[in-house]
């Protein structure tokens, strides 16, 4: 399960690695994860790794809190910088749905390269406030993260953390039934974006990961 995730208040977090900190986290660190496994799954397995439905880019998706993804050569949307006015919250939080884009199409690229038996799966729990994803927000942000916006889950714009967490546990045990590269959005799979589907950005998203993640993956095979 590739649940971790974090989103920024701009676009120039960056890590040891020289990585953008939302792409690493969101999207490299998933990959690498699965790449150090990739020999060690026996079917029947399922990689479940959690998205967001601001990928969209729509008001209906992300009642205008985060800005659609803005789609580019992973090369750029790798290191900081990748999006006009870096420093401002609007591009760190392209960043994140940009990032949960890309997380898409390496679940795509999974599911076509991955042996039979051994699905992965993509899985939107929805906006849920009251977590810890807002950290890095300013504090009126944090505040209504953390106080107002619970209120919203009483809705259908917004999950609970409990059940976003039985819906998640439910598509890693496989109570949620789901195909191989199928997106599930909370208890049933879904259609995700139209752009998430595309085959010639998956495939290249997919080698500009294992290109970046190889030192660690050679680090560790190594030992
Ligand atoms: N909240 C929402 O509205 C929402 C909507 C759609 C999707 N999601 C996704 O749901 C997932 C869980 O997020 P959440 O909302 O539950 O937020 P959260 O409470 O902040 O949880 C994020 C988790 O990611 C871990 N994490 C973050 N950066 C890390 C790093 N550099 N190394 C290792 N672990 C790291 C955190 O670990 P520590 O606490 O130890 O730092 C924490 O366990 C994320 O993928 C998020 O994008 C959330």
């Amino acid at each position: 399960m590739g649940n971790a995730g974090i989103q920024y208040t701009n676009a120039l977090t960056e890590g040891p690695e020289g990585f953008e900190s939302t792409f690493a986290v969101n999207v490299l660190a998933n990959h690498l994860f699965v790449r150090l496994l990739r020999d060690r799954f026996a079917a029947p397995a399922r990689i479940v790794i959690t998205v967001s439905d601001t990928h969209f880019g729509d008001f209906r998706h992300n009642l205008g809190m985060v800005p659609g993804p803005v789609w580019k050569s992973p090369d750029v949307l790798a290191r900081t910088g990748a999006f006009p006015e870096p420093h401002t919250t609007a591009a760190g939080r392209t960043a994140y749905s940009t990032s949960k884009l890309a997380a898409l199409y390496l679940v795509h690229e999974y599911a076509r390269r991955l042996p039979a038996g051994i699905d992965a799966v993509a899985y939107n729990p929805g906006f849920v406030p009251g977590t810890g994803l807002a950290r890095n927000a300013d504090p009126v942000s944090r505040f209504a993260m953390r106080r107002v916006l619970p209120a919203l889950t009483l809705t259908p714009f917004a999950t609970g953390r409990s059940a976003a967490g039985r819906c998640l546990a439910d598509v890693v045990l496989g109570t949620t039934r789901a195909p191989t590269g199928s997106y599930v959005d909370r208890a049933r799979v879904a259609r995700s974006s139209r752009e998430s589907y595309d085959p010639q950005r998956e495939a290249e998203l997919w080698a500009a990961a294992e290109q970046f993640t190889e030192a660690h993956a050679v680090r560790t095979d190594a030992r």
